[in-house]
Formats: C-alpha cells, structure tokens, sequence
C-alpha cells in the first residue's frame, strides 16, 4: 500500500519556523514507528503571491484535493495589508476551506498543567480546562451573498455581507459536534444570536431536531453567543462541546485559545466530508497566525503546529494511540520547564528557540 499523503504548505510569518519542526517529528515517526508519509511541499498566502501573483495556484489548489491530508502553517503580513482584496493571502486559506468543504472546523482548547500559571484567567478556573469548539468553516458571512462594497445614490457607500445558513448545513457540522461529545463528556453547547437573527432561530431549530431524531443520548443546551463569551471567561470548565457558526466561532475560539495561556499553544482540525478511502477530507492548522513581528528571530513556539499533526494522526490517519504519545511529549518537555518566549509568562526566564522546542520534544518522543 502507497504511503498516505501530506501536502506542507508553510506560508508565512513563522509559518516556514513552525513547519521545520514539524518535519522533524514526521521524520521521527518515520524513523521509530514506522509511520511513512508521501510528503510534498507548497506555497500558500503571500508567499504564493510573490512566486504567481494569485495566493493559492490552482496547481496547488488541485494538489490539496488529492492529497490525504494538508498541512498548513499561517498567512499573512504587513507586506500585503495594502493588497486588492481577492489577492489578499486569506483569501488563500478561505478558498482551500470552501473548496476542499471542510465543514467542521474542531478547535480544541486545552490547559496544559505546566502552565496554568500563565493564563490570565485565575489557576482554578483554567486548570485542567479541556474544551472542543466546533466551528462551522464553509458558509455563513464569511462566504453569504449578496456581498461587497458598493455606492449609494445620496454619494455614501455601503459594505454588504450576509449571514446564510441551510439545513444541511446545519445538520451536518451539529453531527460532527455530537459524534465528538460522544467520545469526550457527551455535552454540547450551541451557541448563536437566535434573540435577534433568524439565521441563529434556524441554527437553534435544526441543531435541536438533529439532537432529538439523531442524539438524544447526548446532553444539549443552547445559548445566545454573547452569554457563551461571558461564560467561557467566567467558567468554562462548564463546557464540553462548542458548536456555533463561522463568524462567531472565529471570535469565540480566539477567546478560547487564550484561556490556556498562549495561542501559541492551539491545534486545528478542519474536516470535510470522507473521500473514496473514507478519510475526511481534512487540513490542520495552528490557531494562531503568521506573527511577522517575531518572524524569522527563532522565537516562535512550534507546539500549536506541531499538536495539529498530532490531530491529523488522530483524524485522518487513524493513529489515536500515536496522537496521544506525541501530546504525551508535549507535556513531559512542558513539565520540565521548555519555555519558548510567549511561554515565559510574569515570572520570566529564559527561552529557547523554536527549534531548541523541537529538539527537546524529539528527545521526550526517543524516551517515550
Ligand atoms: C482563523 C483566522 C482566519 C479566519 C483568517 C486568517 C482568515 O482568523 O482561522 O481563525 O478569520 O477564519
Ligand atoms: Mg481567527
């Protein structure tokens, strides 16, 4: 049998930093387990841009649907603020999602015990903290018509987008969020603004009848996504499962990210629907973005990047036993005291560089 296939697209910022160490760890899972990976390698963002003029070619756009797995680091910068809006390196990322339909977007947020310290959030309402959100990619005002910037007759202008959701849209990344809280605390939260948009009146219904036809072993409240920032900020080892739409998981999962201390920290899954060798569809991604202030310093912590390949081991690749032995390292080299810069925290110290992180969590891989 062909080895499974991963394209590397590093993008940007520390994009190509974190993704050196990634390969490090692929290679030893080549090397000590066994786990042989077809890789290739190609640009995304603003790098793209440079080489082809466009943020995603569509020799790479075609790749990323042939591949097993995409593994993307981070796009953007200061270069390409001024850019036309559909050359715009996002505007890479946002087509990879939308056409490869990775529906389900899993981010999840965890409190690593070796830094509970330093998350802004008191040590008792984060320690421990294990939090999945499902965040709906492909649709909504991200991607609603009708959108744009027009003229108006009186001589102002108007920015126009849409939030749209259907039923099958709904339905099937309300699935995603059930069938994970089966394997976790079986509780999921839905989080929308049904008290004033009939977009969240829609969403409330259809998670609610995909729940009682579907689910009705699993637990589900709803609540109106303002209340579910306040609570994630007052208490959210009240949650489980998180599933809400694409604008508001976007918000809502920064403010996760940041309960643990560092979005430095923060994995991604984004999954779509299985193809003909029933893996998902599926890219990974950190959290967190290209950073181009630290850029290039061997400053930036490769762990976020490095957990996402731990989830493709997990969701595409069918490696659970694997997953949990590299977060397992992760920890152990935490516990020890490897900080890299956003790891300091008040107290201070001093770091080690992105790929000191790397070594160190290899060495932890060889003992484990
Ligand atoms: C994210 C990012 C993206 C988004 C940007 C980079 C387009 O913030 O993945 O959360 O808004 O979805
Ligand atoms: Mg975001």
């Amino acid at each position: 049998m062909a080895n499974p296939s991963i394209l590397i697209l590093p993008g940007d910022g520390i994009g190509p930093e974190v993704m050196a160490e990634v390969r490090k760890i692929i290679g030893w899972f080549g090397e000590n387990r066994n786990l042989n990976f077809d890789l290739s390698e190609d640009l995304v963002g603003g790098a793209a841009y440079d080489a082809h003029g466009t943020p995603l070619t569509d020799a790479t756009m075609a790749k990323a649907q042939s591949v097993d797995a995409v593994l993307l680091g981070a796009v953007g910068g200061p270069a390409y603020d001024d850019l036309d809006f559909s050359v715009k390196p996002e505007r890479g990322l946002l087509r990879l999602r939308k056409e490869m339909d990775l529906f389900a977007n899993l981010r999840p947020a965890q409190c690593f015990d070796a830094l509970a310290d330093f998350s802004s959030l008191k040590k008792d309402v984060v320690a421990g903290l294990d939090i999945m959100i499902v965040r709906e990619l492909t649709s909504g005002s991200y991607f609603g018509e009708p959108r744009g910037i027009s003229d108006l007759p009186d001589g102002q202008r108007v920015g126009i987008n849409t939030q749209r959701y259907t039923t099958d849209e709904i339905r099937r990344v309300a699935r995603s969020a059930f069938e994970l809280a089966r394997k976790r605390g079986n509780k999921v939260c839905s989080m929308e603004k049904a008290n004033v948009m009939e977009s969240g009146i829609l969403w409330r219904e259809e998670v609610t009848w995909v729940h009682q036809n579907e689910y009705p072993d699993v637990e589900l409240s709803h609540m109106y996504a303002d209340n579910g920032a306040m609570q994630l900020v007052r208490w959210p080892k009240q949650f489980d499962v998180i599933v809400t739409d694409n604008l508001f998981g976007d918000i809502l999962s920064d403010c996760a990210a940041m309960l643990t201390g560092s979005l430095g920290m923060l994995p991604s899954a984004s999954l779509g629907v299985p193809m003909e060798n029933g893996r998902p569809k599926a890219m990974y991604e950190p959290v967190h973005g290209s950073a181009p202030d630290i850029t290039g310093q061997g400053k930036a912590n490769p762990i976020a990047c490095i957990l996402s390949f731990a989830m493709a081991l997990r969701y595409s690749f069918d490696q659970g036993a694997e997953a949990t032995r590299l977060e397992a390292a992760i920890e152990t080299v935490l516990a020890a005291g490897a900080r890299t810069a956003d790891l300091l925290g008040p107290t201070g110290g001093s770091p080690i560089s992105t790929a000191e992180m790397g070594d160190v969590i290899i060495k932890a891989l060889d003992a484990s």
